[in-house]
């Protein structure tokens, strides 16, 4: 009698740099679908799953993992953050879950430096300006924006991407670094490139661009809001590359539309893939669609974390990159 193979499914098409490494030793079932499964595609589609390779747009939670079933080993989120996993019911279950801490760093710190020169140097209204048909000729005072050497940037989240993103700004574009981190203190970072630690507070006002770098728990959801808003700077330029639900999509348009800050750039969502209508019409806003990672090094790293996770389960060894 032939054994059967594990199962392992993945819930959409990823990187084959990744998928070729599981080679014929499973059953593997990737989604054909050109869009994330719904609940109960989800559900239909990991009955009898030994693993499941899910995306952070795959509401994980006990219902999905019932219909998985006893074989259930491991999930294997193709993302570093972890907000769409239900983690108690998880643990309960005793199911290992990873993510894909390291590899996706440098994608994403340079995305959030993109987006801080792109507001500051107003490069997506410049490149409309143009395509528009409204170069008249070079102007001395067209398009203005902000130099950023010298200027200060806060760090909200002195994680691995908070910290890479500190170190282009400080080094590269001699920016002044001033981070928040749950109280945590560097001090290596804070010699090597004199940043400072401050209070969220003091962050707030004193910095000219501030990127957040935080994960969304129910402590960090809207933890920019009207007031921390009306608190920044008047020029001071938001940036998010974490979680759209960090910041009040709401109060951000109201700052944006009133000038209260000077602009934002955001690659994530509130209620992604929708976006608060209001922003959409708005110069002094760079958005991009949760592409921060989106490079071909760190989908194809991704990938090949997640399947290399997988395999080390179902192999019974330890798992590569486990949370918790
Ligand atoms: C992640 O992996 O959490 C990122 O949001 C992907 O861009």
């Amino acid at each position: 009698m032939s054994e059967t193979k594990p199962i392992v499914v993945v819930t959409r098409k990823i990187p084959d740099a990744g998928l070729k490494l599981f080679g014929d030793r499973f059953t593997v079932k990737v989604s054909q679908n050109q869009r994330g499964l719904q609940p109960r595609e989800l559900a239909t589609f990991v009955q009898g799953a030994s693993a499941i390779l899910a995306l952070l747009t795959d509401k994980i939670d006990a219902k999905i993992l019932d219909a998985a079933g006893k074989k259930l080993k491991i999930v294997a989120n193709y993302a570093v953050g972890y907000d769409n996993l239900d983690l108690p019911a998880v643990k309960k279950r005793k199911i290992i879950v990873t993510n894909k801490p390291a590899v996706l760093t440098e994608a994403v710190a340079e995305h959030a430096v993109a987006l801080m020169l792109g507001v500051a140097r107003r490069l997506v209204e410049s490149d409309q300006f143009l395509r528009g048909g409204q170069y008249r000729g070079w102007e001395p005072e067209l398009l203005l924006g902000p130099e950023l050497r010298g200027k200060t940037l806060g760090i909200l989240g002195l994680g691995r991407i908070g910290t890479r993103v500190a170190e282009i700004a400080a080094l590269g574009l001699q920016m002044k670094i001033v981070y928040y981190d749950r109280g945590n203190r560097d001090r290596a970072l804070e010699q090597r490139l004199g940043a400072e630690a401050v209070t969220v507070r003091k962050l707030l006002t004193s910095a000219d661009v501030i990127s957040l770098h935080v994960a969304l728990t129910p402590q960090t959801k809207h933890l920019i809001g009207k007031a921390e808003l009306e608190s920044m700077k008047p020029a001071a330029i938001l940036i998010n590359t974490a979680r759209g639900p960090i910041i009040d999509e709401k109060a951000l348009a109201w700052a944006l539309r009133k000038n209260v800050i000077g602009g934002a750039g955001i690659d994530v969502f509130e209620f992604e893939p929708d976006v608060t209508t209001e922003l959409l019409k708005l110069k002094n806003i760079i958005m991009t669609p949760h592409t921060a990672s989106a490079t071909r090094e760190a989908r194809d790293a991704m990938a090949e974390l997640a399947v290399n996770n997988i395999i080390a389960v179902l192999d019974g060894k330890a798992p590569l990159s486990p949370i918790g």
